[in-house]
């Protein structure tokens, strides 16, 4: 049998909530299946500072270590918001596990089921069939790792805050290769995306991707534009977009824009894939919906479990090679909520809206 061997970092607010309907649905999966679940939870942002003094405890890295794949739930919140910048959940657990691992690669699905156009704050005209995208961003590199990264007093007494954009060839070409394969896939259209009229780094992007698609993936249709365009393009007609593809903050700022046009974020799931493999020789990766903890409706029942159900997916797609069980999941969360119409609040448009755990029942039920 199989084993499927990953690290469980709940984190915060709903994060443990939702994370406990994603676990009954692999425990579910496993069993029809024939795989064996080696699991272990650990404190992760808010819960490792208030238990361990750190938002990435190092328990909790060590952990992370000996698996296989990370399933990650969200972090962050109130509670912790008085905190320097540097030691907040998010920033403090976040980027160091991206970099511990060289999570390079972050896949954000932008999918709107048909069925819930109403749930985009676009016009459904312009949407009909709901939207079918996918953003890649890089994610260890360009101004949120770059040096120096300073705050400094001047002599006038003014102060001063430095943040530095460095990319290198390699760190682009290994990007655009996740780019390439994600679009093979799908539609077989990478808009590569920069601010090539400003900035050196995405003058350095586009050459560097337009060369690397030449040379090793000159059947990909490959366009470039830069972003404050893009930003405008995906409010007008997210659908001409296959795959987007990004650096690292254009890809934060796009991929939320892109997130909310796909109505709920509690639909979103993502995936950061590193450079190293895993014992199984898949990329190691990091798995995690794309909503946030959600303090406002925390510890009510009712958050969304879709999406960290659908990232405990691509987690069976990407760092075990399990495409089809990823389908199957994915499949029966399509239908449980396009299909059944069981819709947590967030989706559910007049529908009677059902908790957390009856909407991981209805899933179940589909698989
Ligand atoms: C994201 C988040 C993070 C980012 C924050 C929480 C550090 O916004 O994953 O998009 O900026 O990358
Ligand atoms: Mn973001």
């Amino acid at each position: 049998m199989p084993t499927l061997k990953f690290a469980v970092l709940p984190g915060d607010y709903i994060g443990p909530e939702v994370m406990s309907e994603a676990l009954r649905v692999l425990a579910h999966v496993a069993k029809k299946e024939g795989l064996t679940l080696d699991y272990q939870h650990a404190d992760v942002g808010g819960a490792g500072i208030d238990n361990h003094g750190k938002a990435l405890p190092d328990s909790t890295l060590a952990l992370c270590q000996q698996a296989d794949a990370i399933l990650f739930g969200s972090v962050g919140g109130p509670k912790w918001e008085k905190l320097p910048p540097k030691e907040q959940p998010e920033r403090a657990a976040l980027l160091p596990l991206r970099k511990a691992f060289n999570l390079f690669a972050n896949i954000r699905p932008g999918l709107l089921y048909s069925d819930l156009t109403d749930a985009s704050p676009l016009k459904t005209a312009r949407i009909p069939n709901g939207i079918d995208i996918v953003c890649i961003r890089e994610l260890t590199g360009g101004i949120y790792f770059g040096q120096p990264k300073t705050t400094t007093k001047l002599e006038n007494g003014e102060e001063q805050a430095i943040d530095t954009m460095v990319y290198k060839t390699s760190e682009i070409e290994r990007i655009a290769e996740v780019a390439a394969v994600t679009a093979k896939a799908r539609g077989k259209k990478v808009c590569s995306v920069d601010k090539a009229n400003v900035l050196e780094t995405s003058v350095l992007w586009r050459r560097v991707v337009t060369a690397y698609f030449a040379k090793h993936h000159p059947e990909i249709a490959l366009s470039h534009m830069y972003v404050d365009n893009a930003a405008m393009q995906l409010a007008r007609d997210p659908n001409q977009f296959d795959v987007l593809f990004t650096e690292n903050m254009f890809g934060d700022i796009l991929s939320d824009e892109m997130a909310v046009i796909c109505g709920s974020l509690g639909m979103l799931s993502s995936a950061s894939l590193g450079t190293g493999k895993n014992s199984l020789g898949l990329p190691f990766g990091l798995f995690e919906p794309a909503g946030g903890t959600a303090p406002d409706i925390a510890g009510k029942g009712i958050a969304n479990p879709c999406a960290q159900i659908l990232s405990a997916a691509m987690m069976l797609r990407y760092s075990f090679g399990l495409d089809a069980v990823a389908d199957k999941i994915e499949a029966a969360v399509r239908l449980a909520v396009a299909t059944d119409g069981v819709r947590t609040g967030d989706i559910a448009f007049g529908k009677p809206a059902v908790g957390t755990k009856a909407m991981a029942d209805a899933i179940i039920a589909r698989l």
